[in-house]
């Protein structure tokens, strides 16, 4: 019989797109559902973004473009960092992908191994675990805590470190909670990890624009001592409600960059021409579209804690970055994968349980925020009403 690596049995997934696909089913049978599971914003692309992408097929753009991406769009990558982190990066250490979940997955391959630890936030994306099991490393979860305001801690970070610490991923603003890690514990956590100079440390930063209350975004490049050992991942997706456009970009030490470009000759060649065009648009034409957004959903995240808060058995911290509001709902009496079947199921709310980003994600939701006001609060008096009723709250005992 034809086998296929077994390794593939490790691969797991990402449960939101199991819940957008049953949320879709249910709207095709006449429901009406309220979509706050998925992590995309509900806006359009800027329009000016769309139409350079557009420009660029009337131009004949049409071919394959070097593996590591349009020089000019490297180029605008480099100056928006500049811009915004006042860090220096060539553009020759750039590498445009097709998402940011790309760069995850080479920075996993690359260092995951039998013998290997990877440390990781959990709760946190999911295919980070998937990805470290898939390639025999061993997933080494660095928890997350409500009573942290769900900022990592650098204490419990770096004793988790032993010598087979191969990669360290961090995230921050963070996915699925909105944590957002103050400075002062980043300064503590860089300094820590110069005692394990072997670890290659990798630094999502999808949602370095998206941080509320005047907080500003705290970059793992903004220390020099780590840039040879530091992989920044980030993208167009979030910041620019890009995230069908598949695009996004990686910085790479020195000493890695060529394996990333290999591992893209290897699997896509090189990201679609025309979305290139648009991430040139996006980085070098006006922000206001970011501004206006990260308001909106300012706006929205206060009226979501707000009312999340007023539920019974219901307590949320204010999450200070990202999109998301990931409520304890321990005292529900609901473990949190049952309520969020039976909130879409019963009530046509589509939220995410907190145990498909970890272990240490059970008795918590996870909401998505990026839909409009008026949705947020039909789905929280959804979720008032559905939790009034006892016979509901007896069954997920
Ligand atoms: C923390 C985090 N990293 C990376 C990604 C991937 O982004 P992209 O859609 O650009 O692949 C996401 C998307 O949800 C995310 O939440």
């Amino acid at each position: 019989m034809t086998v296929i690596n077994p390794a593939f049995a490790q691969m797991g997934e990402e449960n939101a797109f199991a819940v957008l696909a049953r949320a879709a089913e249910l709207q095709r049978q006449g429901r009406d559902i309220i979509n706050l599971g998925i992590g995309q914003p509900d806006f359009k692309t800027p329009p000016h973004i769309v139409e350079a992408a557009v420009k660029a097929l009337r131009d004949g753009e049409h071919g394959y473009t070097d593996a590591t991406g349009i020089a000019p769009l490297r180029e605008a990558v480099a100056e928006d960092l500049h811009r915004r982190l006042k860090v220096e990066v060539s553009p020759d250490d750039v590498l445009i992908v097709p998402g940011g979940k790309v760069t995850m997955f080479m920075a996993i391959m690359m260092f995951g191994e039998n013998g290997a630890d990877i440390v990781y936030p959990d709760p946190g994306f999911p295919i980070y675990r998937s990805m470290i099991e898939f390639t025999g490393a061993r997933p080494v979860p660095m928890p997350v805590r409500e009573a942290n305001g769900f900022a990592f801690s650098a204490e419990e970070a770096l004793q988790l470190m032993t010598p087979r610490a191969r990669l360290v991923i961090l995230n921050s603003p963070a996915n699925p909670t909105g944590g957002v890690t103050p400075k002062h514990e980043i300064d503590k956590l860089v300094a820590g990890l110069a005692q394990w100079p072997n670890a290659a440390i990798l630094s999502d930063e999808i949602y370095g624009q998206l941080t509320y209350d005047g907080l500003v975004h705290r970059s793992l490049m903004s220390y020099p001592e780590i840039r040879d050992r530091l992989i920044l991942l980030d993208g167009w997706s979030k910041t620019y409600a890009m995230t069908g456009w598949r695009l996004g970009y990686s910085v790479w030490p020195k000493a890695w960059r060529d394996v990333a470009r290999r591992l893209a000759v290897n699997s896509y060649s090189c990201v679609n021409a025309a979305a290139q065009f648009a991430g040139i648009a996006a980085l070098k034409g006006s922000q206001d579209s970011v501004g206006a957004m990260r308001a909106e959903f300012d706006r929205r995240r206060e009226a979501v804690t707000a009312g999340l808060n007023r539920l019974p058995g219901v307590r949320s911290v204010t999450p200070k970055g990202a999109f998301y509001a990931f409520p304890n709902v321990s005292r529900t009496g609901w473990k949190a994968k049952p309520f969020a079947s039976a909130l879409l199921q019963d009530a046509g709310v589509a939220t995410i349980g907190g145990p498909d980003f970890g272990v240490h994600g059970e008795g918590y939701l996870r909401l998505s925020y990026a839909n409009s006001l008026e949705n947020i609060e039909r789905a929280l008096e959804r979720m008032q009403d559905f939790l009034s009723r006892p016979a509901r709250a007896a069954s997920g005992l």
